[in-house]
């Protein structure tokens, strides 16, 4: 099974280009054209959040209407960017969206289960799990065994390693730390949000921040640095689980890059 995560699209109104140079709507466009031309094409898209830039409804409606024009099923949570009850309604009759209540919710139509958390905090920046969301999540796992599963949410649950992100951390880490330490069935947690490419652990599974299709943030380590935006190429990870090795993922570029055979194998044939 082969998972796309796409990740901080965000998307504003048609015309709008974000700090002068970037055209996020564009940039989640090209994202998802690479991702059909792909041979084999993934099965599945993992939106990770941030995918509006302001939460509006329309531009809601236009993001969905890009990933369905792939053809190809897909699911979305929600980043500190978006607003919670515009992209409940703008997915209302998708069969995962959540009537009420945070929008988490389980895909459960593959070998893995993708469990979807809801970390967000209205208003606020960083991400949490509440008790309430911890509780859920609890008993989402329990009712899932011992089956393959992998956790998506917008916040990273680990220390970033830029003073200006940590200055932001993860709400109830350690909690949610413990709780998948005790399901060595989670394998994989998948997050987005830092706008950089990032990997860690987190109980006993592979943690990872995915690069934005928009535009990426410096992985400034000074201590006093603001953020500042770096033109390193828009990307995605390919999450390509099988049976019986799990995931091995995949940090892939979005952009039109050569490809040659090597030297060596001319000179072999
Ligand atoms: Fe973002
Ligand atoms: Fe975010």
């Amino acid at each position: 099974m082969l998972i796309a995560q796409i990740t901080d699209s965000h998307v504003e109104a048609p015309g709008v280009i974000a700090h002068d140079r970037y055209d996020a709507r564009a940039l989640l466009a090209r994202a998802l054209q690479q991702i059909t031309t792909m041979v084999p094409r993934p099965h599945f898209i993992l939106h990770t959040g941030d995918a509006t830039h302001h939460g509006d409804v329309s531009v809601n409606r236009d993001v969905r209407a890009m990933l369905e024009s792939t053809g190809l099923p897909y699911c979305i949570i929600p980043g500190n960017h978006d607003e919670i009850e515009p992209m409940r309604a703008a997915y209302a009759d998708t069969p995962w969206m959540p009537k009420t209540s945070f929008l988490h919710y389980v895909i459960e139509d593959f070998r893995t289960r993708i469990v979807c958390l809801d970390t967000t905090i209205p208003g606020e920046v960083p991400g949490t799990l509440c008790e309430q969301r911890l509780a859920w999540l609890e008993g989402q796992l329990a009712a899932g065994g011992s089956r393959p599963t992998m956790i998506a949410m917008h916040h990273p649950a680990f220390r970033i390693g830029r003073p200006f992100s940590d200055a932001r951390p993860f709400r109830n880490a350690d909690k949610f730390a413990a709780l998948v330490a005790r399901y060595p069935n989670v394998s994989l947690i998948v997050a987005g949000h830092v706008h950089c490419t990032l990997q860690a652990r987190i109980g006993n599974a592979v943690a990872i921040a995915a690069p934005s299709t928009a535009y990426q943030f410096l992985m400034d380590r000074r201590e006093d640095a603001s953020i500042s935006l770096i033109d390193e190429p828009p990307g995605m990870y390919l999450h390509d689980w099988s049976e019986p090795h799990g995931f091995t993922s995949q940090v892939a570029l979005v952009g039109d890059f050569n490809i040659a055979k090597p030297t060596y194998a001319a000179k072999r044939a």
